[in-house]
């Protein structure tokens, strides 16, 4: 009669605690989703960008939620021991088995938090928002503040380096725990698996009911504290682009023009590609200074000026660096210039030419525009005008080659302006 390797001491050899199994199988599908998310992301050359960049947002906010869940295994796991291993495991089992664990759980532990330490230093310094939803912002680490002696892109290199090579260990720690699993299901015919099913007719263990509440506040304090840092710092982020003054319409030059710009009723803006999706611009201050007749062109000439401060975008990932340094740097680069002089009739309209002054810099520039004067003596005035942001050091440090933000941004303006002299005698 054969005996059962485990008679005797099989009542005491019991499963892992509900929670413990929840949290393992848990945490143990997310790194899988992480590990081929992080590696089709980097590394497929052929997927579209659009999606790409959703992938990493995905991979970032799974990450930090592997982050609060291990904190959370490890509380439930100091207050419910693992179970006993089986009295046949040998020393150096006992041995091999607890240092893959530890190792686990140090993986656990760095891989998010070295890829946590990469986003926060990227040059492209675009946020996090859990689950992609605006109002869920995780806060970015400080490293650059903490590091100022390394430079930027050695100390990205690094931590990319770390997350990559800490990340693809975890494929070699699971195959030493799948081998260890096997030897003892297979080998020493002790069941191992099973200890982690939740219903497998193995002896359940004692659960203390304590560690549920316990690992729900260190989730929820983790995410929850997490959340409010994030809070802070897009609010210190937003006063920072705030210009440190009240809002005026530039000057726009000399007044000399023959319209008035009405600014209640025009617009002007500016439109681009993000990630797959249109990226719009708009542009709160102006003042415009435009003299205009079809009759005679060559007398024409137009300047708009621009409060670099009140120009906005409509997209949560954009719109942290408009106002910054790799943006329109609104703080030591109050106004945007467009000076117009170079008329002329085409077939769709009107073209122009001109300058652009974005941060000091200065290029040429050719708007196409329509003029159609009302009876009532109003004129309206349509118009774009397509430049390279790149070319203006607008978010080169951030996608300079246009990856995710299309170099191409295309300023659109609707104009509704009254003849000075019409204006004046109103007045
Ligand atoms: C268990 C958690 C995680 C795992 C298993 C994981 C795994 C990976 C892997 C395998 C890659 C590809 C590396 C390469 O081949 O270069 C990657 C890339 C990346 N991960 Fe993670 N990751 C985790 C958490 C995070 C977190 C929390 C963040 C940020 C909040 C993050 C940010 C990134 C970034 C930005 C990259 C791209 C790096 C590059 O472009 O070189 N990861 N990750």
């Amino acid at each position: 009669m054969s005996v059962s390797p485990t008679a005797g001491w099989s009542a005491a050899y019991t499963r892992y605690t509900s929670g413990a199994i929840l949290l393992h199988w848990t945490i143990a599908l997310a790194i899988l989703f992480q590990l081929a998310v992080g590696l089709a992301m980097v590394h497929l050359d052929a997927m579209p960008d659009a999606l790409r960049f959703a992938l990493f947002q995905w991979h970032k906010t799974i990450g930090i939620l592997v982050l609060c869940l291990t904190l959370a295994r490890i509380a439930w796991r100091l207050v419910n021991p693992p179970p006993a291993l089986a009295p046949t495991t040998s020393r150096a089992e006992r041995a091999a088995s607890g240092l893959v664990h530890l190792a686990f759980y140090a993986l656990m532990l760095f891989v998010p938090l070295s890829g946590w330490l990469l986003v926060s230093a990227a040059a492209a310094g675009i946020p996090t928002y859990l689950f992609l939803i605006d109002s869920l912002e995780w806060p970015h680490l400080p490293v650059a503040a903490l590091l100022p002696s390394m430079d930027a892109a050695a100390l990205e290199d690094v931590l990319g380096f770390a997350h990559k090579w800490l990340a693809l260990s975890f494929l070699g720690l699971l195959v030493l725990h799948v081998a260890g699993a096997l030897k003892h299901s297979l080998v020493d015919a002790v069941p191992s698996f099973s200890r982690m099913l939740p219903h497998h007719g193995m002896a359940r263990p004692q659960t203390r009911l304590i560690a549920i509440p316990i690992a729900l506040a260190v989730v929820l304090s983790a995410l929850g504290g997490g959340l409010v840092a994030g809070q802070s710092d897009a609010l210190v982020a937003a006063e920072a682009t705030r210009a440190d003054r009240a809002m005026v319409a530039p000057d726009a030059g000399p007044a000399g023009g023959d319209w008035i710009v009405d600014p209640a009723q025009s617009q002007l803006g500016f439109e681009t590609q993000f990630s797959g999706k249109t990226l719009t611009g708009t542009i709160g201050t102006w003042q415009a200074d435009v003299r205009f007749s079809p009759e005679a062109l060559d007398l024409a000439e137009a300047s708009i000026a621009i409060d670099a401060a009140s120009i906005a975008v409509d997209n949560s990932f954009v719109a942290p660096q408009v106002q910054g340094a790799d943006g329109f740097a609104s703080a030591t680069h109050p106004t945007v210039t467009l000076q117009l002089g170079d008329f002329r009739a085409v077939e769709a309209g009107y073209e122009a030419g001109g300058t652009l002054t974005i941060k000091e810099k200065s290029l040429p520039v050719t708007v196409h525009f329509r003029f159609e004067r009302n009876n009532n003596g109003t004129a309206h005035v349509t118009g774009s005008a397509t430049v390279d942001r790149t070319a203006f050091d607008l978010g080169v440090a951030n996608d300079p080659t246009g990856q995710y933000l299309d170099k191409a941004v295309t300023i659109r303006f609707e104009l509704v302006a009254v003849p000075a002299g019409a204006a004046a005698a109103g007045s």
